[in-house]
């Protein structure tokens, strides 16, 4: 039997050792006797027992002796006492040895059946939180971040970079690549690791509390404010404050923020003195602050404040190779928190979501993994467990196709029936950068996939034909 717990019984008494090992046994624990404890040190250090039993007091060597030399060597060892002196000394002593519970002769039956219960329930619990820390510490960890595909391999090298460096870093990247995770991770593995990592999203507050939260208050401030507190930026002492969605600062905050920063210190709303504050910052953002520069809708001097070490953390259509592994992850991830056996997928299916183009990245991946185990019955996942919109990609892909047909047909003037390419390519480019892209030249190169240049090249070439026509 593999889970059998093991005993090891140590007492120079005889017939206490028979007595405790019949008791044992019919219990169902497997037993090993020793009345002498350098026996019982050379044996138990060959083959461990899960739980020791051991008399204090024997000629030669003591029973803590014997349970400090197998602690040693085991931390995790059971280790409970028997004594017959029942003086508080032997047993603060015993517990010092590393003991986990000690038991005054004479004792009952059920008095160590009862500490041995309790020692396990202790040290399961022990166990578990031991492996629940590391595995949150894991999942927010550089470990944490699954994919081997070059522009995961490559941000990853960024990151082991800049982890230990107190610059400012901007993490840009679309709704759902994977953001935070990074920015965990940067403190992960920093020497700031052990302090806090706090932050904020600055789209989900009101201006007033965003402020507050940010900086802190003093009581009677605002309505509400019944107390003094301590702002968010201070409150990361020694650690990482993560200002998420940057872009969605207002013009008084980024002056305000620009402000705290260049000067190391926050101005408490409704205060007169400044606090220092001593946290690393990362801001991060889906928003192209750099066109929020040129349009003015963000201030440049914030811009290059925050823009210290820029990191892009790539859609994952671009590195769809990725996919596989993710999915892999998410139906175990599924399985260990509902305590359901993994599924497998087939290929089939595993195809299709690795085609699939995931404009809500992996966040959106995430989801549809557990929504397809829930839904899914069978041990396998299958082609037809796939939502609608993974399995018919044709016909968005049609769809998208009719749509950019029309789209260009409607642009063209009527007394022209067949356009020649040129002016086919640039009704349409002209129609993407005003109606998709609303103006935003990258956007637009993006969605017709050329270069940024080549978009510009054409745009001045437009003007030109529109000059001299
Ligand atoms: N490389 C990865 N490996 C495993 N899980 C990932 C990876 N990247 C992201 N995730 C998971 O995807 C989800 C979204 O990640 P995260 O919240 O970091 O994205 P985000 O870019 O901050 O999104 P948003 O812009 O919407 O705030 C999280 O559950 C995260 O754990
Ligand atoms: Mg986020």
């Amino acid at each position: 039997m593999d889970n059998q717990l093991s005993v090891m019984i140590v007492d120079d008494e005889k017939p206490m050792l028979e007595w405790l090992s019949i008791l044992l046994e019919q219990q169902g624990y497997s037993v090993t006797c020793f009345s002498d404890g350098r026996k019982a040190i050379v044996e138990g250090i060959k083959n461990m027992p899960d739980i020791l039993v051991v008399d204090v007091k024997m000629p030669g060597i003591s029973g803590l002796e014997v349970l400090s030399r197998l602690r040693e060597k085991s931390p995790e060892l059971i280790g409970i006492v028997i004594t017959a002196y029942s003086s508080v000394d032997s047993a603060v002593q015993a517990m010092r040895k590393g003991a986990t519970d000690y038991l005054i002769k004479p004792f009952e039956v059920d008095q160590l059946l009862v500490a041995i219960e309790k020692a396990l329930g202790e040290q399961k619990i022990r166990i578990e939180n031991r492996e629940l820390r590391r595995k949150i510490r894991s999942r927010f960890s550089i470990e944490g971040i699954i994919g081997k595909s070059k522009p995961i391999i490559d941000l990853l090298d960024e990151v082991r970079m800049v982890a230990d460096k107190d610059s400012t870093v901007l993490i840009s990247g679309e709704s759902g690549t994977g953001k935070e995770l990074i920015a965990r991770a940067i403190h992960s593995i920093s020497r700031r690791s052990e302090e806090p990592f706090l932050g904020v999203s600055c789209g989900s507050f009101s201006h007033s509390l965003l402020e507050s939260e940010l900086f802190g208050h003093l009581k009677g401030s605002f309505t509400g404010a019944h107390r003094d507190k301590e702002g968010l930026l201070v409150a990361a002492k020694g650690g990482t404050f993560f200002l998420d969605e940057v872009g969605e600062l207002d013009r008084e905050l980024q002056v305000k923020l620009l402000r705290a920063l260049q000067e190391r210190q926050v101005l408490p709303v409704g205060g007169t003195k400044q606090i220092p504050f001593d946290a690393r910052i990362i801001a991060a953002t889906n928003a192209n602050l750099k066109e929020m520069v040129d349009r003015d809708d963000f201030r440049p001097d914030l811009y290059y404040r925050l823009n210290v070490i820029p990191l892009h953390v790539p859609a994952l259509r671009d590195r769809s190779s990725d996919i596989p592994i993710l999915l892999d992850k998410f139906i175990e991830n599924y399985s260990e928190e509902t305590g359901e056996t993994a599924r497998s997928i087939t290929e089939e299916a595993s195809e299709a979501l690795t085609n699939y183009s995931w404009p809500g990245n992996i966040r959106e991946l995430e989801n549809v993994v557990e929504r397809v185990c829930v839904m899914t019955r069978g041990s396998e996942i299958t082609f037809d467990d796939l939502p609608d919109f993974i399995r018919e990609p044709t016909v968005t892909d049609a769809g998208m196709f009719a749509d950019k047909v029309s789209a260009v047909e409607s642009t063209f003037p009527t007394e022209i029936a067949t356009p020649t390419l040129d002016e086919i390519e640039k009704a349409y480019t002209l129609y993407v950068l005003e109606h998709r892209a609303r103006g935003q030249k990258r956007l637009a190169a993006k969605l017709l996939g050329i270069n940024e240049s080549t978009l510009y090249r054409r745009l001045e070439k437009y003007a030109k034909d529109r000059e001299n026509p």
